[in-house]
Order: C-alpha cells, then sequence, then structure tokens
C-alpha cells in the first residue's frame, strides 16, 4: 500500500480473509479461461519469448500456456499445490510459497530472462513488494508477462479487483509494474470477449 498512495484502506482486503494456503489445499485440475483465450497467450508468448532462455512460470498450476514447440533452457513453476505442480510436464522444477505473506523469491538476483503471471494477479495482495522482487530475479531487460481475464474466485480477488473492468484492470497492473519499477509498460487485448473469455496482456522490462 505504501508504493500505491491514494487507493482506500481496504482496497487489497478479501472477501474470504482465510491463510491462502487452505483454499488451495486440493488440488484443481480445471482451465481457467477457455481454449480460444489459452490459444491466443500461447501464440503471443510465442511472438515475445525467446527459445533457449530461463523462463519462471509464477502462480502456475497443471497446464503450462507456453508454445509446446519452444525449447526453453530452464522452466521454473511457482504455485501453491504440489499435486497441480508435478501434474505440469512443462516445470523443469517447481516450488511453492505464498506471495502474500512472503513476496521475497528463492531465486538469485539476475537469474530468470522472462516471467509469465497468468490469471493470478487479482490475488495479489502486495502487487508491488512482490513484482519489486520479480523485477529482482529477472536480468536487465528481462520481461513479465502479466495475462488476465474477467473470470476469478471472486472471494479470493483484492476487492479492488472486483470493482474494476477489464480496461480498469489493464490500467491497474501497468501501475503495479511502473510502481515496481518496470520500464516499456504496455498493455494488449488479445481476445475480446464476445467469442471467448477476454485476454489482456500487460507488459514490460526490467
Ligand atoms: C486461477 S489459477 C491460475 C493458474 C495458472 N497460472 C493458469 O493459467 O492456469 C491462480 C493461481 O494463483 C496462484 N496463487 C493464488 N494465490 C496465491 C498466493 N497467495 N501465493 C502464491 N500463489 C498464489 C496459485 O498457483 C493458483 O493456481
Amino acid at each position: 500500500m505504501d508504493d500505491l498512495p491514494g487507493l482506500p484502506p481496504n482496497a487489497f482486503a478479501k472477501e474470504d480473509p482465510d491463510d491462502d494456503r487452505d483454499f488451495y489445499v486440493e488440488p484443481r485440475f480445471e482451465t481457467h479461461i477457455d481454449d480460444a483465450a489459452i490459444a491466443a497467450l500461447t501464440r503471443f508468448y510465442g511472438e515475445v519469448l525467446t527459445p533457449g532462455t530461463v523462463v519462471l512460470d509464477l502462480m502456475s498450476s497443471w497446464i503450462s500456456h507456453l508454445p509446446p514447440d519452444m525449447d526453453f533452457a530452464e522452466v521454473i513453476g511457482h504455485g501453491m499445490n504440489a499435486e497441480e505442480l508435478a501434474a505440469n510436464t512443462r516445470l523443469a522444477r517447481w516450488f511453492i510459497q505464498d506471495i502474500n505473506a512472503e513476496p521475497v523469491l528463492p531465486l538469485a538476483d539476475a537469474s530468470v530472462d522472462a516471467v509469465l503471471i497468468c490469471v493470478g494477479v487479482q490475488y495479489l495482495t502486495r502487487p508491488v513488494a512482490t513484482l519489486g522482487d520479480v523485477r529482482r530475479v529477472l536480468k536487465p531487460g528481462g520481461l513479465i508477462v502479466i495475462s488476465f481475464s474477467n473470470r476469478c474466485f471472486p472471494t479470493k480477488a483484492v476487492r479492488l479487483w472486483l470493482s474494476l473492468d477489464d480496461d480498469d484492470h489493464a490500467r491497474l497492473v501497468a501501475m503495479y509494474l511502473d510502481r515496481a519499477g518496470f520500464g516499456e509498460v504496455g498493455a494488449r487485448r488479445l481476445r475480446d470477449g464476445w467469442t471467448s473469455d477476454p485476454l489482456i496482456v500487460v507488459t514490460g522490462r526490467a
């Protein structure tokens, strides 16, 4: 909150205030956006990611949206449920961490080329601290891709997110990245929401 002045005091409160770890105890082998939105995100990753690099899939689960034919030096996963992450065959290694409780990642400075957060940003209660640490682990010039739709677990999304529409979400995420010290921040709508789930990406460079 210190880095996001002007927001109401309960902006990052959740309807369900219980520990996030309790919510993710049971695995969810489901998709959180539809096939067309996933395909659009996979195409976008194919355009902006570089083969042979190190990618961190933050807030991930049992499926990867990375292009299947693109080889990376390493894909590191992070999430909240071990069964989901163990089922994600794209991950070379993974770790579990509640990043709202502890935003500092167990990764070395400047060790990752790209960080992806797909349909997870609405659950961050300390977005500037979390994304600031993401910037630490990214190499200078490294890319962050934050994608989101209009679907979420509403009891676990922050109140601020629930009060905004897609365009405001894009502006909010861009503000998070700006306050966390990212440059070249920009937003793009990949799916309009008429024929599939909407999908918006916000990107920035460390
Ligand atoms: C809707 S799922 C998205 C999973 C995956 N990125 C995808 O596209 O299918 C939201 C994910 O956010 C992550 N998440 C939610 N709250 C978290 C927290 N407090 N700390 C770390 N990760 C969290 C969990 O990994 C959860 O699976």
